[in-house]
């Protein structure tokens, strides 16, 4: 069994167990997403142009880009994973919206928007933390876009304020990872503040950016508990520890967290509280 840790997601991860989880997954991570996704999709929308070409960073399963399809019909649309299993599912969502104007491609999104620009819009749901250099990236993003084109992009806030984060790290016993400068990962744009500044030094002027609360839904169904559970094992910080454990060690993680998840449980549905920033940017200058 493959099993996502958020915690090493570098590249080779996501081209390969890590992608293979998400794509196995992309219903409930699209689910986990969804509320968040609402006001994302928003915001989009607020600075998408009718026409021209935009790209999706890190698309995933697909949902950020067939949104934008879907708003922006006269807007050609190219996603791009470095996951192939993830990029088959985007495909196979698409169907038969995937044509000239909808796009999926496999590769590094700095290299494919090195060689498919200039953009005239450039979004992301959630997948611009996971590049090695920030400034570096932001930058090779930004000479791929046009001059005034938009970046608008989602990222967590801070670990403390997501709780499939600190619920986690309560049951399973995780010393959360103490401020070391940038850590390509979920909450490698957490900080506000440090986001702003590598915009700007990366050609970006940023003209929004707001807290978004949402519901990081978990669990539904019949027995919200265990879907809970079995999604939380194979996806998020719970899911390494779980997979590592001795078979007694994994159980008690188990009993623990399903009495941790409990109280959140409304009805047929359990939600954890969870935050994220959503950046606005224009491209500086010319090109
Ligand atoms: C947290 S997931 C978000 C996926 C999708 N945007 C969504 O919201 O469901 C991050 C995604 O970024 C992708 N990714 C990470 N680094 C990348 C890179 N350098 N180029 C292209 N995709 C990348 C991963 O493969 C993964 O699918």
């Amino acid at each position: 069994m493959s099993i996502e840790g958020w915690i090493v997601t570098g590249g080779m991860d996501w081209r390969g167990r890590v992608g293979e989880v998400w794509a196995a997954e992309w219903r409930r991570t699209d689910r986990s997403l969804a509320d968040l996704s609402r006001h994302l999709d928003a915001a989009i929308a607020s600075v998408a142009p009718e026409r021209g070409h935009a790209l999706d960073i890190g698309c995933g399963a697909g949902a950020t880009s067939l949104a934008l399809r879907a708003a922006r019909p006269g807007l050609r649309v190219t996603g791009v994973d470095l996951s192939a299993e993830l990029m088959a599912v985007a495909q196979a969502r698409a169907g038969v919206a995937a044509d000239e104007g909808l796009r999926f491609q496999c590769g590094d999104a700095l290299a494919v928007a090195a060689a498919e620009g200039p953009f005239d819009l450039l979004c992301s749901r959630h997948g611009v933390m996971f590049f090695p250099d920030p400034v570096e990236a932001l930058a090779s993003l930004r000479q791929a876009a046009r001059g005034g084109a938009r970046l608008v992009f989602s990222c967590f806030a801070e670990r403390a304020a997501n709780g499939f984060a600190t619920l986690a790290d309560a049951v399973i016993g995780i010393t959360p990872p103490q401020d070391e400068g940038y850590v390509p990962g979920p909450f490698g744009f957490a900080d506000r503040d440090q986001v702003g500044a590598w915009l700007t030094e990366s050609g970006w002027q940023p003209d929004n950016v707001v807290r978004v609360r949402f519901d990081y839904v978990v669990g539904e169904g019949d027995d919200p508990v265990e879907d809970a559970l079995s999604f939380l094992s194979q996806i998020g910080p719970a899911a390494r520890a779980l997979a590592q454990a001795a078979p007694d060690e994994r159980r008690r993680m188990e009993t623990a967290l399903r009495e941790t998840l409990l109280p959140y449980r409304t009805g047929d549905r359990i939600a954890l509280p969870a935050s994220a920033w959503i950046w606005r940017a224009v491209a500086h200058g010319d090109g």
